[in-house]
């Protein structure tokens, strides 16, 4: 029996030699190591052996069948093997070709100068606040003191949605928000920068979709002079340390008084050139002392809190320090443009 065995051993190693997949070798283990082969049926016959035959063919037969299972592991990392190769082969990929450059992306301009303004605040205390940008006429206007039919309202044409809700026309409505939604913290410090929209006639200086900042502080004993220290800062932050300002008297609704605030031109340094037209100043923005009406409406005492709030645009800001001659240039998206801010 024993040379029937050796000469299937001997066949079992060819057939796994000549084995060229994977699936063609599962069959031969199945064939020579599983329960119905050759071996497996030696073994129980072995039962019927004598005692003295029994343990060295028991051994022979175990010898067997390991040397038939390494030679099946063999194969098997073989073929596993070549079959990587392949692959790699057939997928090679040139590395030595030249890559494609990557371009990287930017902050754009505007996105700058809304970070850079919110560092400032928020390193002074500030909290960022945001509002809708589709705001109801009550917060938009009539809570900022401009009932309906108020002359003031023409100063900002508008994309009404309903009677009763436009595209916000500045981002003035999110202080009174703020001031309804919170009475406990004192000072109370937000800026609130934002998405604003107006009916203009779209030209160099003019679109219907633009960002402002707006700032609020209410607190007990708070001037005048704490909104002209708070702008000063702003200015030299953005404009460069030698600016200086200067406050003119002007209107807004919701402040009484209110201010236009110009800088001292940063190009020609006060002196004046044809970008501060010759005075040697330039509006950036408007701001004043929160109105007594707009305060009690918001639920705060008047007698006892003052406020000082402005509003910038940040279009504005970025065209002066830039030297941008078209506003439009910040929503076109022409990278030829973009690129230069980065
Ligand atoms: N909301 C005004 C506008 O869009 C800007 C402004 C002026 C905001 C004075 C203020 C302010 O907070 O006090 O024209």
């Amino acid at each position: 029996m024993i040379q029937q065995l050796e000469a299937i051993l001997e066949e079992a190693k060819a057939k796994i030699r000549q084995a060229s997949d994977l699936n063609e070798l599962g069959d031969l283990k199945a064939l020579y190591l599983g329960k119905k082969s050759a071996f497996s049926a030696a073994m129980q016959d072995m039962r019927m052996m004598s005692e003295s035959e029994r343990p060295l063919f028991g051994q022979r037969i175990n010898a067997i069948k390991a040397e038939l299972s390494t030679l099946l592991e063999q194969a098997k990392t073989q073929i596993e093997k070549a079959v990587i190769e392949q692959k790699l082969q057939s997928e090679a990929v040139d590395i030595t070709l030249p890559g494609k450059p990557i371009r990287l992306g930017a902050t754009h301009l505007v996105t700058q100068i809304i970070e850079e303004i919110e560092n400032l605040f928020v390193g002074m205390g500030y909290t960022i606040e945001e509002g809708p940008e589709v705001e109801l006429d009550k917060y938009n206007f009539e809570m900022l003191n401009l009932p309906k039919d108020h002359p003031a309202r023409d100063m900002q044409d508008s994309f009404y949605i309903t009677e009763e809700t436009l595209l916000r026309t500045h981002t003035s409505p999110v202080q009174v928000r703020a001031m309804l939604a919170n009475h406990n913290q004192r000072p109370f410090k937000i800026i609130c920068p934002g998405k604003v929209y107006r009916n203009d006639d779209e030209d160099k200086t003019h679109s219907h979709q633009f960002s402002q900042i707006e700032a609020l502080v209410v607190d007990e004993n708070t001037s005048l002079s704490d909104l002209k220290g708070t702008l000063l800062l702003l200015a030299r932050t953005l404009f460069g340390e030698e600016r200086q300002i200067r406050m003119r008297p002007s209107f807004f609704p919701f402040t009484e008084p209110s201010v236009e605030v110009d800088i001292s031109c940063h190009r020609c340094n006060g002196a004046g050139c044809s970008l501060c037209k010759g005075t040697g100043w330039i509006e950036i923005l408007g701001a004043g002392m929160v109105n007594n009406a707009v305060l009690s409406m918001a639920g705060y005492d008047p007698e006892k809190y003052q406020g000082f709030a402005f509003g910038v645009g940040v279009e504005r800001v970025a065209i002066l320090r830039h030297a941008v001659d078209d506003i439009r240039q910040f929503f076109v998206n022409d990278m030829r443009f973009n690129r230069q801010f980065r």
